[in-house]
């Protein structure tokens, strides 16, 4: 299994070239140095390298991972109770694959990146928590991690791999919390530092959630490759971006690209999309149109465009396709996928939902788009997570882009190519061939919560 390497290979990765295949050629490589490292600093300055590094979660939020391995080490030694760590691996946005593929290619630096987690937090205990239905990738992180229990890396033991169900809400952290509780993933109203793993009553077990792409940098950085990472990539976003490119392409796959660098450059140059009705960023980061090809791979960059860089993975629909299928078919999976503990899930994102979806089946009315338009103005309120924001980005945008095309659509059944849900089950990094979640066959997830969505 090889990644591909691309013409613009930035002098800094965190994807190596080919598929580690063990513990000895990933130590080979350099591999186990940034937990060496961290370990000879100390908490402190493990954390300060980080803070030098400027690196920022790429879980969807760009947060700096130090700001957050300093509140929670320190909000556990203030309350006297113990810290823990999660390694967030669900990857359930549509369009996405970077985190499996990292997992799949070089499951030790998951492994690495956590352990330096655990040490600079100073937590009692670390969980890497995966998809159940990831076996792939949950076989190679399990032999990785029993290859670095026999060889000894310091406190190994106290890391562990958790499966979890085939949710959405799975990788929104504080229900990926609940799940690791034992319970189905529903948002909590704290973050994990106010409210962590095993709190109780009284205990508030900071905890640090971090995503798996984020640690895999923590353990380049602290590994040697500080400078190198500041020197690629933009001052506000240092480093790489790993991204993900399906849909109407001729070459799929997942890239690793210098923050900053166009989005155009991602889907044309290197994807080969040659006709662009939209770009969607998964389900959360909004509908980029063709003028906005340029707007720069990186988070503020991204934000003051109006779009999110998310999770970097992006899925091209060309002209054979319909907007408003589109967007019925991405603003349905978050409804399908939400939780319904607030009112703007329960009432505003599943109301959008049925509306486009009769404005998509011919069977809408203006009343439809004029209530589609005023619902996705209070999406947002009251929500306890960032699910319907998503869904607010998403028609909001689309409204802005495509209000003609759609206000024609009412009225009319639609006769474009079919889009699918892009729920990525597996893809392959050499063909680059996708195998689509089949839970979406039908439109419908076969999975966890059913609530009569229209198929
Ligand atoms: C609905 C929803 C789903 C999410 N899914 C994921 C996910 O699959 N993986 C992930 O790393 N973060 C996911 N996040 C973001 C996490 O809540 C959290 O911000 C992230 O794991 C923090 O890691 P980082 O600071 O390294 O970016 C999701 C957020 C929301 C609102
Ligand atoms: S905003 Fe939606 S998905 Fe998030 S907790 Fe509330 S109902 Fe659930």
């Amino acid at each position: 299994m090889s990644t591909r390497l691309d013409p613009a290979t930035p002098p800094y990765r965190v994807l190596p070239p080919t598929a580690v295949d063990d513990l000895t050629a990933y130590e080979r490589a350099g591999g186990g140095s940034g937990l060496q490292q961290a370990l000879a600093r100390g908490p402190d300055a493990t954390v300060a390298e980080l803070a030098r590094a400027r690196l920022r979660g790429r879980g969807g939020g760009g947060f700096p991972i130090a700001v957050k391995w300093r509140r929670v080490r320190d909000a556990a030694r203030r309350r006297g109770e113990p810290a823990f760590v999660v390694a967030n691996v669900a990857e359930g946005e549509p369009g996405s694959y970077k985190d499996r593929h990292l997992l799949e290619t070089v499951p030790h630096v998951v492994v690495e990146g956590t352990l330096i987690a655990l040490h600079a937090v100073g937590a009692r205990q670390a969980v890497i928590a995966v998809k159940e239905r990831n076996d792939r990738g949950v076989g190679r992180l399990r032999d990785a991690l029993a290859e670095i229990r026999a060889a000894g890396w310091a406190r190994a033991d106290d890391v562990e791999v958790a499966l979890g169900p085939d949710d959405y809400l799975f990788g929104q952290e504080t229900a990926l919390l609940e799940v690791l509780e034992g319970r189905p993933a529903l948002p909590r109203v704290l973050r994990p530092d106010q409210r962590g793993l095993f709190a109780g009553l009284r205990a508030a077990n900071p905890t640090a959630v971090d995503n798996v792409e984020t640690l895999a940098h923590a353990a380049a950085i602290l590994g040697g490759d500080a400078n190198r990472f500041l020197r690629t990539g933009t001052d506000a976003t240092p480093g790489t971006i790993l991204c993900t490119v399906v849909g109407d392409v001729a070459r799929p796959g997942v890239r690793e690209l210098a923050a900053g660098t166009p989005l155009r450059t991602l889907v044309v140059d290197l994807a080969g999309a040659d006709d662009i009705l939209a770009v969607l960023g998964g389900a959360s980061g909004a509908i980029v149109t063709d003028d906005q090809l340029d707007t720069p791979l990186e988070y503020d960059a991204m934000r003051s465009a109006g779009l999110e860089l998310g999770s970097g993975g992006f899925v091209v629909v060309d002209h054979s396709r319909c907007i408003v299928q589109v967007l019925t078919t991405f603003v349905r999976f978050l409804a399908l996928e939400s939780c319904g503990q607030c009112v703007a899930c329960r009432v505003g994102t599943t109301e959008i939902a049925d509306r486009l979806h009769r404005i998509d089946q011919g069977s809408g009315s203006r009343v439809d788009l004029e209530r589609i338009a005023a619902r996705a103005r209070w999406l947002t309120d009251g929500a306890r997570c960032r699910l319907p924001g998503g869904a607010e980005r998403l028609v909001v945008r689309a409204l802005e882009r495509f209000g003609d095309t759609i206000a024609a659509h009412v009225g009319t059944a639609c006769r474009a190519r079919p889009i699918r849900t892009p729920l990525i089950d597996t893809l392959d990094p050499d063909t680059g061939e996708v195998v689509w979640h089949p839970g979406y066959d039908s439109g419908v997830p076969t999975h966890a919560r059913r609530r009569g969505m229209p198929r």
